[in-house]
């Protein structure tokens, strides 16, 4: 499920947060379609980066890992030497822990997105890849059908989407005010392996293999676009390869709204569990009701389509998780305190 593989000049990559699930997936993806190109990957290696993640590429002499942080001006210029492409991952990515704990959202995502910036600048880089979310354009009327598209206003509404959009004007900015080449993609919810089980289907899936029940937020009537992993990946190589400077894409999944009890539904069915195992919980404050992504442009303009759907993908996600247990249960274990904090509100009335 690759591309055709885009014939370019040999070229070398920062990517940053490349030990998370979005990057470690890009990284794989990217060195398997272009053995000729070479990848630095900087990450501070949050609770959310994991070298696990990337053992089979780590010997190459094409990669290469530095631990650092995006926020640190000295580490970033270095890793920017000779750099022709910033594939930007790096940032907070959990709603639930920016409710919690705003102030490194901020920092990371806003003034690390601005170092990087400044030594992109400065390195006479020939792109700037921001990856952004779909979270920016705030929340949709449940039922109404309507969808964020490139054109939609940012009316962010959590201190995570907040510091997207912050870090999303800031790139747009570089490009206008500097001149920076830039590209950005706001893609929807992403699933699939080496997704940390705080979000809700690596949640769902190994909360079911460990005999515990699937919490759903509130009604569990909230819509998301989920995107299978490797489809993101395919998207932002076209972005990369084909797109425009100083071009915008949204990009999505599905062609249909699904709730969040549908998406754990389905996944109670697929692991042969019955629907006593999901259990409705306390909602999130300021919970965005609907997310829903018109696709249409980059579809048109680069050829790109999602091409695993949500059934597919939730059965390769299953058959991952149930195969890779020393790869989660650590990350549960370690992480027990922000997860008894996260539930402690209990189920719901
Ligand atoms: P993740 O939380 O799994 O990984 C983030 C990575 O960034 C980790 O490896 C972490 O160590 C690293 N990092 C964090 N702070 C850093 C810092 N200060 N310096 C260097 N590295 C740092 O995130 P993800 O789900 O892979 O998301 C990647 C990007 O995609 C993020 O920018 C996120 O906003 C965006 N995004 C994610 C989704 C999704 O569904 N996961 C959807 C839309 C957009
Ligand atoms: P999440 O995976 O955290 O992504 P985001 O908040 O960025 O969309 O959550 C996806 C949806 O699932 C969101 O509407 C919140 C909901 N959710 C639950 O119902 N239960 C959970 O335990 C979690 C983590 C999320």
């Amino acid at each position: 499920m690759a591309n055709q593989s885009i014939e370019h000049p040999p070229l070398k990559l920062l990517v940053t947060g490349g030990a998370g699930f979005i990057g470690s997936n890009f990284i794989h993806y990217w060195l398997a379609q272009y053995p000729q190109d070479s990848i630095v990957n900087l990450d501070l290696l949050t609770y959310a980066g994991n070298l696990a993640n990337l053992t089979s590429v780590e010997s190459l002499p094409n990669y290469q890992f530095i631990q650092g942080d995006i926020c640190d001006p000295m580490v970033v210029d270095s890793a920017m030497t000779d750099v022709d492409i910033v594939v930007h991952f790096a940032a907070e990515s959990h709603v639930d822990r920016s409710i919690m704990d705003p102030d490194t959202f901020l920092k990371t995502n806003v003034l690390g997105t601005h170092t990087l910036l400044q030594s992109g600048l400065k390195h006479n880089i020939k792109r700037f890849h921001h990856i952004s979310t779909d979270e920016v354009f705030g929340t949709l009327e449940l039922g109404r059908h309507d969808q964020f598209s490139e054109t939609t206003a940012y009316d962010p509404r959590s201190p995570y989407s907040a510091s997207k959009a912050g870090s999303d004007h800031l790139v747009r900015a570089y490009g206008e005010t500097y001149g920076l080449p830039y590209s950005i993609t706001n893609c929807s919810n992403n699933y699939g392996e080496y997704q940390f089980p705080e979000k809700l289907i690596a949640l769902t899936i190994t909360n079911l293999i460990e005999g515990k029940k699937a919490p759903v937020y509130g009604d569990g009537l909230q819509v998301r676009d989920w995107l299978y992993v490797k489809d993101h990946c395919r998207a932002i190589e076209l972005v990369l390869l084909k797109g425009q400077d100083m071009t915008t894409y949204v990009v999505g999944g599905l062609t249909q709204d699904v709730s969040n009890l549908e998406v754990v539904k389905q996944i109670v069915k697929l692991m042969g569990l019955d629907e006593s195992s999901i259990e409705y919980v306390t909602d999130r404050p300021g919970h965005d009701r609907c997310y829903s992504v018109n696709w249409s442009k980059i579809k048109n303009e680069l050829g790109w389509q999602s091409s695993v759907n949500l059934e597919e993908g939730l059965k390769k996600t299953v058959d991952w998780y149930r195969a890779h247990p020393e790869w989660w249960q650590p990350l549960k274990e370690k992480n027990q305190v922000y997860f008894t904090k996260q539930y402690a509100g209990g189920i719901q009335e």
